[in-house]
C-alpha cells in the first residue's frame, strides 16, 4: 500500500464560499488543496447577474492568501426572471462558465430558484447554444414526496424531459445521493455529468442519528441508505468519466446548525481532498483518485487539466473541533476526529 500519493492538483466543482467575514475562513481552506472551483451562487440575495458575479469574485480573490493561486469559476443562479441576453454577458468575462437551476425552494436559499422549467426555457436555448454548462440541484419539491425519495423523483418529473428538450445542452447533476442517479448518469451520453460529496460517500442515512441527532450530518440532498452510499463509491472509484468531485462544502455558523430548525451543510473545505482519499483507499482504489478528483471535472468543463501536484500521506492528524467563523464558529465534518490522510503542505 503506497504511503503517499501524488496528484495532479485537484478542483472542487461544487463549491459555496458564502461571503463577507465567512471568507477569510474557507477560501483559505479551499486554497490549500484546489486550484479552481465551480462557486455556488446561493448567496442572500443571489448572484443572479454576471455583474455581481464578478464583484463577488473579487471578493473571493482578496481572501486568497499570498502564495496560492486559486481561481474561482462563477455562476449564476436562475430565476424565473433570468435574462437570456445575460447568457452571452457571462460567457463573454470569461469566468463564468455555469449556471445553477435550483427548484425553487429544494434547499439553503432556494426560494427565488426556477418555479418552472417553462419559465427559463428561453435561457436554456441559449446556454445549450453558447456551450454554457447547467448545474442541477436534482430534488423535486413537491411535499406529498418523501424527501428520500425527491431526488430519484427529480430524474423521470424533470431531468429526463430536460435533456430531451435541450439535446446539447450540457448538465452536471450535482450532488448525486442514490443508486437511481447513479445508473442514470452511467447510461446517459457524455453531455451529463455529476458530482459526488464526501459525505455522501462516506455516510449512509443512520449517521444523522447516531446516539442522538446530528445536525453536522445533515445535508441536503439528505443522506440515503447504505445500498445507496455504496453505489456512489462504486461509481466515484469506477473510474467513468461522468463522475467527478465536488463537495458540496456548505459553511453554517455553529448557532445554525445546532439550533431548532438547523440549515443543511457539512462543512468539508478544511479538509476534502483527505477525505475522499480515505474513501478510496477503504475502497481498494486509490488509483482512481486522480481522475475523480484532477481530470474528469476538467475535462467535462472543457477546461486544461491543471499542471501543478499536490501530495497526500497516510499519517494520522486530527480534524479541529471548530474554527472561528465571523462572531460565531464553524464545525467540521468529522470535527475531533483522526483523518488517515494529510496533505501535505509544500
Ligand atoms: O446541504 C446543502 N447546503 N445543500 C444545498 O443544496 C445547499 C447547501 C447550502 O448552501 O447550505
Ligand atoms: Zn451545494
Amino acid at each position: 500500500m503506497p504511503d503517499s500519493l501524488v496528484l495532479t492538483r485537484p478542483d472542487d466543482w461544487h463549491l459555496h464560499l458564502r461571503d463577507g467575514p465567512a471568507l477569510a475562513t474557507v477560501v483559505p481552506h479551499s486554497a490549500r488543496q484546489f486550484a479552481r472551483a465551480i462557486v455556488m451562487p446561493n448567496l442572500v440575495p443571489p448572484v443572479t447577474t454576471t455583474q455581481a458575479a464578478l464583484a463577488y469574485r473579487d471578493r473571493i480573490l482578496a481572501a486568497v492568501p499570498d502564495g496560492l493561486s486559486f481561481d474561482p469559476l462563477m455562476t449564476l443562479y436562475l430565476t424565473d426572471n433570468t435574462d437570456p441576453a445575460e447568457i452571452s454577458t457571462a460567457m463573454a468575462s470569461g469566468h463564468v462558465p455555469a449556471c445553477k437551476l435550483y427548484p425553487a425552494g429544494a434547499t439553503t436559499n432556494s426560494d427565488r430558484g426556477v418555479t418552472d422549467i417553462a419559465n427559463v426555457s428561453d435561457v436554456l436555448a441559449e446556454m445549450e447554444k453558447q456551450g454554457m454548462v447547467l448545474c442541477v440541484h436534482g430534488e423535486v419539491t413537491d411535499a406529498a414526496v418523501d424527501v428520500f425519495d425527491r431526488e430519484a423523483r427529480f430524474i423521470d418529473a424533470v431531468l429526463i424531459p430536460l435533456l430531451r428538450d435541450f439535446p446539447s445542452l450540457r448538465v452536471v447533476f450535482e450532488h448525486v445521493t442514490t443508486a437511481d442517479a447513479v445508473q442514470f448518469v452511467s447510461a446517459a451520453s457524455s453531455r451529463v455529468a455529476a458530482t459526488i460529496t464526501p459525505q455522501h460517500l462516506m455516510y449512509n442515512r443512520n449517521a444523522l442519528f447516531t446516539g442522538g441527532l446530528r445536525p453536522h450530518h445533515y445535508c441536503l440532498p439528505v443522506l440515503k441508505r447504505e445500498t445507496h452510499r455504496t453505489a456512489l463509491v462504486d461509481a466515484a472509484t469506477g473510474g467513468d468519466r461522468r463522475f467527478f468531485l465536488g463537495t458540496d462544502s456548505a459553511p453554517h455558523a455553529r448557532y445554525a446548525k445546532e439550533a431548532d430548525c438547523g440549515c443543511a451543510g457539512c462543512y468539508s473545505g478544511y479538509h476534502a481532498l483527505e477525505l475522499y482519499a480515505a474513501v478510496f483507499d477503504a475502497a481498494g482504489a486509490l488509483a482512481a483518485l486522480e481522475g475523480f478528483a484532477s481530470h474528469h471535472g476538467a475535462d467535462f468543463y472543457g477546461l486544461a487539466r491543471n499542471t501543478d501536484t499536490v501530495t497526500l500521506e497516510r499519517a494520522g492528524h486530527v480534524v479541529p473541533a471548530a474554527f472561528a467563523y465571523g462572531d460565531d464558529e464553524l464545525v467540521p465534518l468529522c470535527a475531533g476526529e483522526t483523518l488517515g490522510w494529510r496533505l501535505r503542505t509544500h
